[in-house]
């Protein structure tokens, strides 16, 4: 049983709750309060891990990020029967006999396999295009979800060439089948680009405003933009999709890659009758980048975003409870998992949902919003990082530093002040 650290003192049975962030002194105000200590299990509640996000109410922050995971009604239903805070479709599009698949379209990396492929998978990589079904099934799988889980968040996925009519038409569509959010897929790398969708559209800023205005004059749930980390400043289509009306962003897709060359063959992977193309790289290896999109885009929000109920969805490598809890700490409202799925099932959340709760006990958070955003704070330029270490040392050495002259020796504590003037 664990003792609570000085946030936990109170001087009656019922829990005094502060701010995240409250100096811990100011925490024991009235004397009352002071030298009171009690046990975690007198007073804890079980941490609450669900949230509202943009009006959306999810019974914990975890999605499942479109892809795979979300490719038919009978895994989306998995996904809310093992009780995934939200389902993402896998995109789809007007015209799904445009989209053509090729086989094999993944690769993996996996770590200490010395060619044995039996190692951890830490990075994945797909040329896998969007939804290849056809979009009147689809939808009619989307009414039967809600139908069937009237409580329970679904989102459609859609991506469309740049036409305004077929946006408008392609919104039309899902909504009607009351799905509760849409999110655009402004970002997927590879195959559609070269129609002009996608990624294509998310690296064009003035086209992507043009389109995120189209959107939202005709979407009627909220929208959230999904941006493309394969670009130099990810901050800026994020801005542009919340100027242009989107209620929130979504970040990262995945990150365009070159699994490997077969040293045998010579022929690159995923090969496709001796061929490969770049392709989206996703997993655990892609973590610490997204940790990095997902904070340049925080910090965004956080300085020019902050009067109205904007969201972030952060994805990418998540598989922990621990992983998820970072991209709270830097202020997303809500986590996508994709691949995780893919490596570990749909069970998985269950393990999420767990080691968030661990990680919030371990601090005695009761919310997410008590702990989100906490840990921007502590980012800031490497400039500023030479000042501040400059500074402490300089502190540390003058709290050393002894007498500097023989007329600061009084002679009272004789043998320290000798000291201090030798070592100077
Ligand atoms: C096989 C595969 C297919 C994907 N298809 C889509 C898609 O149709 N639409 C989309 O927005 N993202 C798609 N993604 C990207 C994921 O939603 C996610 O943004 C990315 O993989 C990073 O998250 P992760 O590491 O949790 O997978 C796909 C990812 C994978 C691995």
């Amino acid at each position: 049983m664990a003792l609570l650290g000085s946030s936990q003192i109170v001087g009656n049975s019922s829990s005094v709750k502060f701010p995240a962030g409250f100096p811990a002194w100011k925490r024991c105000g009235s004397k009352r309060n002071v030298g009171f200590r009690i046990f975690a299990s007198e007073t804890q509640s079980e941490p609450d891990l669900s949230v509202t996000v943009n009006g959306l109410n999810m019974p914990n922050p975890f999605v499942i990020g479109s892809g795979p995971p979300g490719t038919n009604y009978k895994v989306m239903k998995k996904a809310f029967d093992e009780g995934w805070g939200a389902v993402i479709a896998k995109t789809v599009s007007l015209d799904a006999s445009k989209v053509i698949n090729v086989t094999p379209r993944y690769a993996r990396l996996r770590a200490e396999a010395n060619g044995s492929g039996l190692g951890q998978i830490i990075g994945w990589q797909n040329i896998e295009l969007i939804s290849d079904r056809p979009l009147e099934t689809m939808l009619q799988e989307f009414k039967q979800l809600k139908k069937e889980y009237p409580d329970r968040i679904l989102i459609a996925s859609i991506m469309e060439e740049c036409n305004k009519a077929s946006w408008e038409e392609l919104i039309d569509r899902v909504e009607e089948t009351g799905i509760d959010a849409i999110e655009i897929n402004f970002s997927c790398p590879h195959g559609m680009p070269e129609r002009k969708m996608g990624a294509a559209v998310g690296q064009d800023c003035e086209l992507l405003g043009e389109v995120c205005e189209w959107i939202n004059a005709k979407a009627t749930v909220p929208v959230w933009a999904k941006m493309t980390p394969n670009i130099t400043d990810i901050t800026k289509p994020a801005r542009v999709a919340l100027e242009s009306g989107c209620e929130g962003v979504a970040a990262i897709n995945t990150i365009m890659s070159v699994m490997g060359i077969n040293l045998k063959t010579l022929h690159p992977e995923p090969c496709v009758e001796g061929y490969s193309t770049p392709g989206g790289y996703s997993a655990k290896a892609v973590h610490p980048i997204a940790l990095a999109k997902v904070m340049s885009i925080a910090q965004m929000m956080k300085s020019d975003f902050t009067d109205k109920d904007y969201s972030l969805s952060a994805i990418g490598g998540v598989e922990t409870g621990g992983d998820a809890a970072e991209f709270i700490l830097l202020g997303a409202n809500t986590v996508q998992v994709c691949t995780g799925v893919m490596v570990h099932g749909y069970d998985l959340v269950g393990k999420l949902c767990a080691e968030l709760k661990d990680f919030m006990r371990m601090h005695n958070f009761s919310s997410i919003e008590e702990f989100r955003g906490m840990s921007l704070q502590y980012f800031t330029t490497h400039m500023e990082l030479v000042r501040m270490q400059k500074e402490a040392i300089q502190k540390k050495k003058a709290m050393k530093k002894g007498l500097a002259s023989d007329k600061d020796w009084t002679g009272d504590g004789f043998v320290k002040e000798s000291e201090s003037m030798v070592s100077n």
